[in-house]
């Protein structure tokens, strides 16, 4: 019943006639409703039905195209088509090393999502500089594909997610699919790249100065460890510690650094952020994992107690403000949802003392730091995707 409103209703609004789309659309639902509620009669606003299902359609739409972005990502495509002007199917599928009706009906699902633009005349595909920005360019701020890897590795694990929802039990951050942890690494280490020397550190009071003087950092719950490599390599001068409690990012990580030659400048340890080890650090770091945890405050008082007594503690958390419905928007939603199944589970799988989900937002972790002891806490810059939050003894 539902998909007969939802057929409906595209067909109908693919019609010129809305006055007839308005009427179809209330008929079906009335009686839709009908039968959803037992026979209780209710009524829905069609224009407002019609706004909703063309919504969840282009979601789906967008899950179907997140596997076609992987596929061109995994086989070269949008990097065969980068900077080349417009091609024929067969030019892509020759480049790539792929066989041509694959990448042909691949290239439809790209010009129907306006990933990659159709030249009718010539029947040519080209990507645009701003397409391959996005699509291309691994380098590049906003590199999307590899992120499509959270999503799969969450549709892998829906039935441990299922499972929780059911007993409240948690899931370890090392129980996932093996695509999340190179897809998480993957997508914060281009926002990284882009920002974290040139903005984030040099909005931290004082900070910048000390690391170029010679500094000890320590970077908790580092995953692979890109942040602490790209700190190390802007500050050759300071020493890094990266502490994680995931076995399989710590090996990850330091294979990362033994191909950058830090030597000992660098090193990274399986630690939790409670029992890691030296003290008297000048920076400490949380990118991205202080609400993972399953008691942030405990993790807060173990960085008051390690740190420096001039030290900083650098706060990288998701952007989100304090109240749900200030939290409405594309970023929230990814956030929200990934916190669900991942960070949620994860920091009640580590007791869930206090489990703050990755939209906590500045008020709820200023509070954690206050408890923690610490007397100083402010935003230091944020961006679309984070906040960047100082707090100081
Ligand atoms: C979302 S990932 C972020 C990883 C990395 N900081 C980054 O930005 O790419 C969260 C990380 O926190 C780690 N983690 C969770 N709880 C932890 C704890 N109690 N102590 C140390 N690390 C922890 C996880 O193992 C995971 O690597």
């Amino acid at each position: 019943m539902t998909t007969d409103i939802e057929t409906k209703s595209t067909n109908e609004n693919t019609t010129e006639n809305t006055t007839e789309s308005t009427t179809e659309n209330t008929t079906e639902t009335t009686t839709d409703t009908q039968t959803v509620n037992g026979g209780e009669p209710g009524t829905l606003d069609a224009a407002k039905l019609d706004t909703f299902v063309t919504r969840a359609i282009s979601d789906l739409s967008a899950g179907y195209g997140g596997v076609m972005v992987s596929i061109g990502n995994r086989l070269g495509l949008y990097k065969a088509m980068a900077g080349a002007g417009p091609l024929t199917s067969g030019e892509v599928a020759a480049r790539a090393g792929c066989a041509e009706r694959y990448v042909r009906e691949w290239l439809g699902a790209q010009v129907a999502g306006a990933y990659v633009d159709y030249h009718a005349i010539s029947d040519t595909y080209e990507l645009t500089p701003e397409q391959a920005f996005v699509l291309a360019n691994e380098d590049s701020p906003v590199f999307i594909p590899n992120a499509w890897a959270v999503p799969a590795s969450m549709w892998f694990d829906e039935d441990k997610a299922v499972e929780t929802f059911r007993t409240g039990k948690g899931v370890p951050w090392g129980d996932h699919d093996g695509r999340l942890y190179c897809g998480v690494a993957a997508f914060y280490r281009n926002a990284y790249r882009g920002s974290l020397v040139a903005e984030w550190l040099p909005a931290l009071d004082g900070v910048i100065e000390k690391l170029a003087h010679g500094a000890l950092v320590a970077d908790i719950g580092c995953g692979h460890g890109h942040s602490t490599v790209l700190m190390a390599e802007a500050f050759p001068n300071s020493r890094f510690s990266g502490f994680d409690t995931h076995a399989g990012s710590i090996r990850e990580a330091r294979t990362i650094a033994r191909g950058a030659g830090f030597g000992d400048r660098v090193r990274f340890e399986a630690a939790s952020a409670t029992d890691y080890s030296g003290t008297g650090y000048d920076l400490i770091c949380f990118f991205d994992c202080l609400h993972d945890m399953g008691d942030p405050t405990a993790a807060a008082r173990y960085a008051a107690q390690t740190i420096a007594p001039d030290g900083t503690v650098m706060l990288v958390e998701p952007f989100a403000n304090d109240r749900v419905e200030d939290n409405v928007s594309p970023v929230a939603r990814l956030y929200y949802a990934a916190s669900t199944t991942l960070c949620c589970a994860h920091a009640i799988s580590e007791g869930g003392h206090t489990v703050l989900g990755a939209q906590a937002g500045e008020a709820r972790l200023a509070d954690v730091f206050r408890k923690a002891g610490f007397t100083r806490f402010r935003r230091a810059t944020e961006t679309p995707f984070n906040l960047i939050l100082e707090a100081r003894l």
